[in-house]
């Protein structure tokens, strides 16, 4: 019996009006490929194909934009931040989606294009390097797979490139055997790698208006130029599709209805994502969180990226102290520590600060350093974001010495780094019994625009332990952290 899911409705030839099929079976073997420009449809494309498949088979979603977090509204997908891990949680989180057969959202939104590459090819890595007895069929949506697997070398770096182009090509071509099944969409085809594209079997082709993408897409399929002249006026969610899954000759097909809807329709009105299977979800997050195993694993010989930022610091002229420079006085120390917090709060100050990410802060942070002439070894990306951390959660330098908030910090410190900002900010609010800060404002802290990830965050403290959040009569919210007796004041979420 093959499974065939219904795409929508054929929309010319002869059997037009029936059913748009595709069959599953035959899509794992043969992989796809959607191609259309901006605002063609394919993510909407992609949503219907994800949720038709849903019931059928395990799916994992690499997702820029995080467009795809609302799947987990109605059909369980558990939602990763890729901005809260590090490469190699993201490594071992995938191989156990693979164990567990839970289905996923990557979501990378928040990270820079680098971040981006690497923390997905890390993903990719764990879910294709699973064991052998875990290997079941999975469907693996990349898309804006031109940002993964670029044609040409952009401004990231090469090595998050060859990173993420490996994993994409790996998945392409290597993937079937492993049960993987690579569904990628592009808005530019010119500027997706050949051999990814040349792995796809099966197409969809959407509304495309450059030449050079129609040229492309003619020739992977096979078509003369002047035939794919039909891509160029195809309306929004009309795609022609072509290959074994789906029709033997190009059929046009428009794309049916959708359950949920994109996050980016009403940002403000994003739920919170429903639990999915719990212990799934808690053993999955777990190990996300579990701090880098000490011993390399077993069976992962990629050496681990070099710390170019690291490196960056060590590389900084100023900072190799001459031997015969007598040890610093505590005055010196403590006049040193106010000047780096002065040029720290000198970068905090410049417009969009707070969406910037730690790497771009840290760099525009050691140019200033260089630029005063703040003489030692600049402090390293830990100790940045723990600075970082301190400054944007508004806490005075005298505050941030006294005994009452060392607690606070013994706390943030358990936590991943790039939350710690976000609870010593609430730890503040609570300590001096402020209103608890919004949803905005906790979004800001944690340097994104979305009010989603803010909430999705608090339920991370919350589940951490760490806070518990209640509503007052008024559906105003009081945040308490947990062991410390502290506690907000209401405010408006
Ligand atoms: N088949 C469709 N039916 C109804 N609305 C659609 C359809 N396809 C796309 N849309 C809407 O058009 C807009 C752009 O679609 P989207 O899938 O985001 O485009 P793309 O990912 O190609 O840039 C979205 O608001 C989406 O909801
Ligand atoms: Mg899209």
């Amino acid at each position: 019996m093959t499974i065939g899911i219904e795409m929508g409705t054929v929309s010319g030839g002869q059997t037009s009006g029936q059913p748009a099929m595709l069959d599953l079976e035959e899509l794992l073997a043969t992989r796809l490929l959607v191609q259309g420009n901006s605002g063609s449809g394919k993510s909407y494309l992609l949503r219907r194909l994800l949720e038709q498949s849903a019931p059928w088979v395990q799916q994992a979603i690499i997702d820029p934009e995080g467009d795809f977090v609302t799947l987990s509204e109605k059909y369980g997908h558990l939602v990763i931040d890729a901005a809260s891990h590090t490469e190699g949680q993201l490594t071992r989180a995938a191989d156990r989606v693979r164990r567990l057969r839970v289905s996923v959202v990557l979501n990378l939104d928040g990270l820079d294009a680098d971040g981006q590459m690497r923390h997905a090819a890390a993903f990719l890595g764990g879910l294709f390097d699973a064991d052998r007895d875990h290997w079941n069929p999975m469907l693996v949506v990349v898309d804006e797979a031109q940002l993964f697997a670029p044609a040409a070398a952009g401004e990231v770096s090469d090595e998050a490139r060859k990173l993420s182009l490996g994993a994409m090509a790996n998945l392409m071509s290597r993937g079937r055997k492993r049960g993987l099944a690579g569904i990628i969409a592009t808005q530019r085809l010119a500027k997706l790698a050949k051999n990814v594209a040349a792995e796809a079997s099966n197409f969809l082709m959407g509304r495309t208006f450059l030449d050079i993408d129609m040229a492309r897409a003619a020739d992977l399929l096979g078509m003369e130029r002047r035939q794919a002249e039909m891509f160029r006026d195809l309306p929004r969610g009309h795609f022609i599709a072509l290959g074994p899954a789906l029709s033997r000759r190009p059929l046009p097909i428009r794309i049916g209805a959708v359950e949920t809807e994109s996050r980016g329709v009403t940002p403000t009105l994003t739920p919170l994502p429903a639990t999915p299977a719990e212990e799934a979800r808690e053993m999955i997050l777990a190990v996300a969180s579990e701090p880098e195993p000490r011993l390399p694993p077993r069976r992962a010989p990629a050496a681990p990226p070099p710390d170019i930022l690291a490196q960056l610091a060590q590389a900084v002229p100023l900072a190799s102290a001459p031997k015969e420079v007598p040890q610093p006085t505590a005055e010196e120390l403590a006049e040193h520590k106010a000047k780096l917090d002065e040029i720290l709060r000198g970068v905090l100050e410049e417009p969009d600060a707070a969406f910037r990410p730690v790497a771009v802060l840290y760099q525009d942070f050691l140019v200033r350093l260089r630029i005063h002439a703040v003489a030692g070894k600049p402090p390293d990306i830990p100790a940045f974001r723990r600075m970082l951390a301190v400054a944007r959660a508004g806490v005075s330098p005298e505050a941030a010495e006294s005994p009452e908030w060392g607690e606070a910090t013994a706390m943030a410190k358990a936590l991943p780094e790039d939350v710690q900002g976000v609870f010593l900010m609430l730890a503040r609010a609570a300590l001096d019994k402020l209103p608890c800060p919004g949803d905005e404002a906790i979004a800001t802290a944690y340097g994104t625009r979305s009010v989603g990830r803010a909430r999705r965050l608090l339920t991370y403290l919350e589940e951490q332990r760490v806070i518990v959040m209640r509503p007052d009569a008024g559906g105003r919210r009081i945040l308490a952290v947990v062991g410390l007796g502290w506690e907000t004041a209401p405010g408006i979420p």
